[in-house]
């Protein structure tokens, strides 16, 4: 089989991106990037891509239209959304049912939605975290892969915790790309097939997982 062809949504910074594409270029992930998209022409995710000669598509107007234009032309394996700040419209998220993939800022289904750090501090958790999901019509709903648990010091502040919380990312987000790659991994409606198996809740222990 050819590499598999992924395209990254985003609407910022792209470090997430930027780490899937170290891990693609130390080999760790046989995938190809074909495209970076963003809905915001500034986002410094699309610098990133350009810097490394990757093709970038800005959403301007139309964007659901734009994107689903854009996504036609493609033979696509996999959508990956690394901070896209957009709802997919259902149609898209139809279309690319279990191709989809997203990192959330949060031990879902705990602090969906925004500002998760802050909301963090405020409501004096002692752990918080990331999560890698597949991508629903729910927001931040869709079946929970895996998980990655920080915990909250004293000291944190909403900026630490963003720091801890992206550390933590780019550990767990190459890793659900890979087992996608290697075709472990698979959508089935609400819950999701890790080798075959149904796994009803996120796996947060990976020390068993080879
Ligand atoms: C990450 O924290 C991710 O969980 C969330 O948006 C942030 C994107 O960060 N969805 P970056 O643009 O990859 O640095």
């Amino acid at each position: 089989m050819g590499k598999m062809k992924a395209v990254v949504l985003l609407s910022g910074n792209g470090s997430n991106f930027k780490n899937i594409l170290d891990r693609i270029k130390d080999g760790y992930l046989n995938m190809e990037i074909c495209a970076v998209i963003s809905d915001n022409e500034k986002a410094y995710g699309l610098q990133r891509a350009k810097d490394e000669n990757i093709k970038t598509f800005s959403l301007k107007d139309n964007i659901n239209d734009d994107l689903n234009k854009f996504l036609d032309k493609i033979d696509l394996d996999l959508i990956i959304l690394a901070g896209y700040m957009k709802i997919l419209p259902p149609d898209i998220v139809d279309k690319y049912n279990g191709k989809i993939l997203n990192i959330h800022p949060s031990l879902l289904p705990k602090y969906k939605g925004m500002n998760t750090h802050q909301r963090v501090i405020e409501d004096k958790e002692s752990f918080h975290g990331a999560t890698v999901h597949f991508v629903t019509d729910k927001l931040d709903g869709g079946p929970l892969i895996l998980q990655q648990k920080i915990s909250v010091d004293a000291k944190d502040t909403a900026e630490t915790l963003k720091e801890k919380v992206h550390c933590a990312e780019y550990s767990i987000y190459p890793l659900v790309i890979k087992w996608y790659i290697d075709g472990l991994l698979e959508q089935s409606e609400n819950n999701f097939l890790f080798k075959g198996e149904k796994i009803e809740s996120p796996i947060q222990d990976i020390s068993n997982i080879k």
